[in-house]
């Protein structure tokens, strides 16, 4: 069977990529907008074609020869037409899998009714329905989940930080909406298993585990994480403080915590049987196990996907982005590797951030961090997906990773709050580490940041690349 995975680089994309990989009998294509997202160990066994759902050609090009085709796309990022978008990706989709001769469309949104949604959800209903709007022509199996628990996914990170952080919460009145949260592995099970399935004619198919109110979430999460934790309901909390109550202590941003606080307000359960029906085999896990499971994966470094790994946009955020040739100031840093070798350098450089932190000057890295978050960024909080390794697209603190190359390069695009686009380059030549920090300011007040923050940057640069090298030499 051939199947297109759209969305290949988020957060289920990557998780349905890796299982449909395990699947003898099928052979698997990628649509995704930057081809350097994907592992290179990945590459050499899938097809890809570079594009978007924007664009007429790369479309068609995905879709020829195809018998199923994943929709595994948002637009929440790109601003506030991101419905429209939404729109108009999933039509430009439909229609070119209906030129393509693709029997079936497999869509995931989220759960809820028209009436009570956000504007977040509102946005998934009417895609379900534009991809579903021709059934003589195309068939569409509608998967819709609520809540998904696994390790990296927002709500999960949320809830996580939420329990470990706060032994006392005010809770506002949603916290007794009911949901039914589902693990990400039964998601992707449910996902995979929907491909050759005998299933007739458009279906949505709902799939949660048991209901349950998000207090009782945070409750039975601490449980697992052996916590006590005391929640206190007050009347009045509205959606804005919640919302900055999230960005504070969660890595998540004020736009992603925004809609999740709109999507807490109502109900999102099962309405129909369709899961059971046509999926008797799989049983979807309890929460508890989810929570687990996720805090186990967490603790042994495997992490295979975070909520921060898409751009969210309406253009992929490394793509265009990746070339610091553009900048017009710099602060470049030399050190010698002595007895280091460049794949020792490389190594060390890939573990920077997260835990692991930034070497002696990591509290001016906490500061810069924090006055992000204050501005509405991210901040240090989102760390890294695993202690040892990257690849391209992770989120590291408040960089992205732009570029990778084995033991000579590492790219980091800055995602914090900047008056201009930065980055911060690691070129490993065969003797020495040559760091530069790449600036290209938005005008006057551009310059005027780059030039009133020199001397923090004079004491974490200086120290940097040659920490890097002891590092490495110390990991000999
Ligand atoms: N994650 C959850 O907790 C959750 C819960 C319920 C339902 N869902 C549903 O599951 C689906 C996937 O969500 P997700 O969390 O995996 O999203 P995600 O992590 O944000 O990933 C979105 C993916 O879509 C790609 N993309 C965005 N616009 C595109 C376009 N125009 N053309 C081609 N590719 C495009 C992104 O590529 P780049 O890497 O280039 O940005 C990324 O690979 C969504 O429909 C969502 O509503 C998710």
């Amino acid at each position: 069977m051939k199947i297109l995975v759209t969305g290949a680089t988020g957060y289920i994309g990557r998780r349905l990529k890796e299982r449909l990989l395990g699947k003898a009998d099928c052979r698997l294509r990628l649509l995704v907008r930057n081809r350097n997202k994907v592992r290179p160990s990945v590459r050499d066994r899938v097809e890809i074609v570079e594009g978007d759902t924007f664009t007429e050609e790369p479309l068609d090009r995905a879709l020829a020869g195809i018998e199923v085709a994943y929709y595994l796309i948002h637009s929440m990022g790109s601003g506030k037409d991101y419905r429209d978008l939404d729109r108009l990706s999933a039509e430009n989709f439909r229609e070119a899998a209906i030129r393509a001769g693709v029997k079936r469309i497999i869509y995931l949104g989220g759960l809820g009714v028209r009436e009570t949604a956000s504007k977040h959800l509102l946005s998934r209903i009417e895609t379900g329905e534009v991809l579903s709007a021709k059934a003589e022509r195309i068939q569409t199996i509608w998967f819709r989940a609520g809540v998904i628990i696994g390790s990296g996914s927002a709500s999960f990170e949320i809830i996580r930080n939420l329990v470990q952080k706060l032994p006392v919460m005010v809770t506002p009145k949603w916290v007794n909406t009911l949901t039914q949260p589902i693990a990400v592995d039964d998601v992707i099970s449910y996902l995979a298993a929907a491909a050759d399935k005998e299933i007739p004619g458009n279906q949505t198919v709902d799939i949660g585990s048991a209901p349950m109110s998000f207090r009782e979430m945070i409750l039975e999460a601490a449980a697992v994480m052996n916590l006590k934790r005391l929640m206190i309901p007050v009347p009045v909390l509205s959606p804005r403080l919640s919302s900055y109550w999230l960005i504070l202590l969660t890595p998540i941003n004020y736009q992603l915590a925004a809609a999740l606080v709109e999507g807490l307000k109502s109900e999102t359960v099962v309405l129909n049987d369709h899961a059971r029906r046509y999926f008797p085999e799989i049983a979807p896990v309890s929460y508890r196990q989810a929570v687990r499971q996720a805090m186990g994966e967490l603790e042994d470094n495997q992490v295979l996907s975070r909520w921060c790994d898409s751009s969210g946009g309406a253009v992929c955020d490394i793509k265009d982005r990746d070339d610091p040739a553009s900048a017009v100031l710099r602060d470049s840093r030399e050190y010698p590797l002595g007895e280091a070798t460049p794949t020792e350098v490389f190594s060390a450089a890939c573990t920077l951030g997260g835990e692991h932190g930034w070497f002696r000057y990591h509290f001016l890295w906490q500061f810069r961090g924090l006055v992000d978050k204050l501005m509405g960024g991210y901040g240090l909080n989102r760390g890294r997906r695993v202690r040892d390794e990257l690849r391209v697209g992770d989120s590291l603190d408040f960089w992205k990773v732009a570029d990778l190359r084995e033991n000579k390069r590492l790219l980091l695009l800055a995602q914090m709050k900047v008056p201009g686009k930065a980055w911060l380059e690691f070129d490993i030549q065969p003797d020495k580490l040559i760091q530069t920090a790449h600036f290209l300011p938005n005008g006057l007040w551009g310059r005027l940041y780059w030039y009133s923050v020199a001397p923090l940057h004079h004491l974490v640069f200086s120290n940097l690349a040659r920490q890097i090298v002891l590092q490495a030499r110390r990991n000999r």
